[in-house]
């Protein structure tokens, strides 16, 4: 596993259920934890309190990078993507798809993603274990200019890997998360800094 170069990078975890007893809040918190024990700068991004309206602006919002968003909680989360050198989403799959409020918060923004990586976690009451909207979030992290992590985390049924307390109940669960944490320090710090293009500030 990559070790990383002892540089502390910034990586939010995104939740993406909003839901009343959400059971992914679990496996966020848990990540969460485990990427500030790993040194890591990381918050965890949970749009039941960043609640963010559907996106209903005029334009494409790539504008708003520069202007200013419309929306105080939209700037907040663009404050926090700008500011991130890697992401991790942990979400559930809802019928089979992404779930709405985690592709809104997404299509707020645009260009605070480019060339990031994003580890991607699924998780799911069933053995699927969220394996169809980790697949989904690739196109949409590859229309980012952005790059999805091969390695990735399934937790299903979510049940048997965390208990009502929030416990983790399942110790393999740790192997995963340092993994996907070796390949995601190592992109970031590929890509941090560097420059893509001459037009690049
Ligand atoms: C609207 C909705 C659709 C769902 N669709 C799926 C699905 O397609 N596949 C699946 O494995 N679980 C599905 N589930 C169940 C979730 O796996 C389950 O709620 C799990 O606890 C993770 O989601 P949560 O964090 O919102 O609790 C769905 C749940 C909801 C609320």
């Amino acid at each position: 596993m990559w070790k990383g170069k002892n540089k502390m990078l910034n990586i939010p975890i995104i939740l993406g259920s909003v839901r009343e007893g959400r059971k992914s809040e679990a496996a966020a918190k848990y990540i969460h934890q485990k990427v500030r024990a790993a040194g890591h700068e990381s918050i965890l991004v949970d749009f039941k309190e960043l609640s963010l309206p559907f996106y209903n602006g005029p334009t494409v919002p790539v504008v708003y990078y520069k202007k200013g968003y419309p929306n105080e909680n939209a700037q907040k989360w663009s404050n926090i993507a700008r500011a991130a050198d890697a992401f991790i989403i942990v979400t559930p799959e809802y019928n089979h798809g992404y779930p709405a409020v985690l592709k809104n918060a997404l299509d707020w923004l645009y260009t605070e993603f480019e060339r990031k990586p994003f580890g991607l976690v699924g998780v799911s009451n069933g053995t699927v274990s969220g394996a169809r909207v980790i697949e989904q979030l690739r196109t949409i992290i590859e229309n980012f200019a952005a790059v999805a992590m091969r390695e990735t985390i399934m937790i299903g049924p979510v049940e048997k890997y965390f208990n009502d307390e929030g416990q983790l109940l399942e110790p393999a669960l740790d192997k995963k998360i340092e993994g996907l944490l070796g390949s995601l320090t190592w992109w970031a710090e590929t890509l941090k800094n560097r420059k893509y293009a001459d037009t690049d500030k």
